[in-house]
């Protein structure tokens, strides 16, 4: 068997009505329900301050809640109990650690409902997304607890007559976790379950965008068995927590997703700072080609770019941003896509019909909306662009929009949202296509469609990405299948949901005896 003792979940099937029903019932319930977040430091939520009002991106008059956010005093009380805490996490048995992660992953089924709501109305993602959300985060707890139970295991290793050679895995200390928006439950909990199942205390600072998910989600890891001098909840924003927690002497790692230009700012803070000289996990955003070739199929390489362009709003870091079309392929799909696009529904992400949500707020909107005016004003080609739908106005809402363009080296940083570029080229240019795509520095997805083998596994080869697929969209890895994580620019090449991620939350140490 490929997982002797895990399977990944199944998610819901909403084709079935004894699922569906209950599901919608479950969900109207919750519309109306006023969510907290706060500081979760050693055990007790602090709620000192004016706490801020979260309105949905859906639509900014509604109130999801509100979030005490953490200031640099409360910051510093943390790590020191993150670092007292150390020592027991440590050597507490790794089958009690792994056991608590799946007892955590329980819950988190237990209580789909309530993430599936508050990913839709905290951060304005599908209903489906919500789902998938739910999948990925159990997933993760699932295996890095298997995964733990081997890694964690002492070794003994051959030497000479008479000495006795040890190998330990340990933790490493208070693990700074900073997590984003776009994956409010599934990449806060994979860092999270991570840092704790290899005996590190942990220190989350989720996205100040989507605190509540991450409330939730610390308050049941607390009930499954996490210490909470263990695991502590610092909401807040970059500069206050983030800066903080990261130039603190005392912390003895960070895992950070989100932008390359952060984690630039990250790796800085950790070398200018005093203390241990201590690991960056980075997984940061990508510039990520899709290269289709005159054999492909249209209708199936359409489908795929819809998908991989335009669910979640564009708002994956996997998300395709340039669609390299062979020129005699490109009228018939542009064609298509066209068609495709017009069909697409965008509105209320509650709305099981829903194919494209918000954007999560007004600073991504307007700088979505200034990439298109400028992209327009230097005379490039509109393709299509998807009208929006009943129930937008109230919402930081992006039309899905293709434009064509003649290189993705015109496009200086990612738009991370439902913007396809699409550039047309000649077959005998492939080289200068795989070049263009290398040279933007970045590395994390790469699609590919065409039905001549040789051709997809010389591209695959060539093409500096963590993720790869051919003929089908690049998004959705799944935990355990595909191993998920850039190169470059688009990190420092871990990969979540693979057998080799929680070697980067270790320390090791050998003891030789000679007895
Ligand atoms: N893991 C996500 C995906 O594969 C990206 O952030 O789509």
């Amino acid at each position: 068997a490929i997982f002797p003792d895990r399977v990944n979940s199944r998610g819901l099937n909403m084709n079935i009505e004894g699922i569906r029903a209950p599901f919608f019932s479950a969900l109207d319930k919750l519309n109306d329900k006023h969510w907290q977040a706060s500081p979760l430091v050693g055990g007790k939520a602090v709620t000192s301050g004016t706490p801020t009002t979260v309105f949905s991106p859906q639509d900014h008059e509604q109130t999801v809640g509100k979030v005490y956010f953490a200031d640099k005093a409360t910051v510093e009380q943390a790590v020191g109990i993150s670092r007292a805490a150390f020592a027991d996490w440590r050597n507490t048995p790794v089958e009690a650690r792994a056991q608590a992660l799946e007892k955590l992953a329980d819950l988190l089924e237990a209580h789909q409902a309530d993430f599936i709501s508050l990913c839709t109305r905290e951060a304005g993602k599908l209903l489906q997304d919500g789902i998938d959300e739910v999948r990925e985060a159990v997933d993760f707890c699932r295996y890095y607890a298997n995964e733990a139970r081997t890694l964690m295991i002492p070794r003994i290793l051959p030497g000479y007559t008479g000495e006795h050679n040890q190998l330990l895995a340990q933790g490493r200390g208070p693990f700074v976790c900073i997590s984003p928006w776009n994956f409010p439950l599934a990449i806060f909990l994979g860092q999270v379950s991570a840092a704790l199942v290899t005996g590190n205390t942990v220190l989350a600072k989720p996205a100040e965008q989507t605190s509540l998910i991450a409330q939730l989600a610390t308050t049941l890891a607390h009930q499954a068995g996490i210490p909470p001098e263990v695991l502590q909840l610092l909401p807040g924003d970059g500069a206050t927590v983030g800066a903080a927690l990261t130039a603190d002497p005392r912390i003895a790692g960070v895992c950070f997703t989100g932008s390359t230009d952060t984690a630039m700012a990250i790796n800085q803070t950790l070398a200018q700072r005093k203390g241990a000289i201590i690991p960056l996990i980075a997984e940061t955003g990508g510039q990520n080609a899709m290269i289709v070739d005159s054999t492909a199929l249209p209708e199936q390489v359409v489908r795929d770019v819809v998908r991989a362009a335009f669910q979640s709003a564009g708002q994956r870091c996997s998300a395709l941003r340039v669609l390299y079309l062979q020129e005699d392929i490109a009228e018939r799909v542009l064609e298509i896509l066209k068609g495709a696009m017009n069909e697409l529904s965008v509105a209320d992400p509650a709305l099981w019909s829903t194919d494209v949500g918000p954007v999560i707020d007004e600073g991504a909107q307007a700088g979505l909306m200034k990439h298109l005016t400028a992209i327009q004003a230097a005379g490039n080609t509109l393709i299509a662009q998807t009208p929006l739908g009943e129930g937008c106005n109230n919402g930081w809402y992006i039309q899905p929009t293709a434009l064509e363009i003649a290189s993705i080296g015109e496009l200086a940083k990612e738009q991370f949202g439902p913007i396809l570029h699409v550039v047309r080229f000649k077959a005998q240019d492939i080289g200068k296509v795989i070049d263009e795509i290398n040279n933007t520095g970045y590395g994390l997805t790469l699609g590919i469609h065409s039905r001549n083998a040789s051709f997809a596994d010389d591209i695959a080869q060539r093409v500096n990405a963590g993720n790869i697929y051919i003929n089908r969209d690049q998004i959705g890895a799944m935990v355990g299948v595909q191993p998920f994580g850039g190169q470059g620019l688009s990190g420092t090449g871990p990969k979540a949901g693979g057998p080799h991620y929680l070697t980067r939350f270790i320390t090791e140490k050998t003891i030789t005896n000679n007895t």
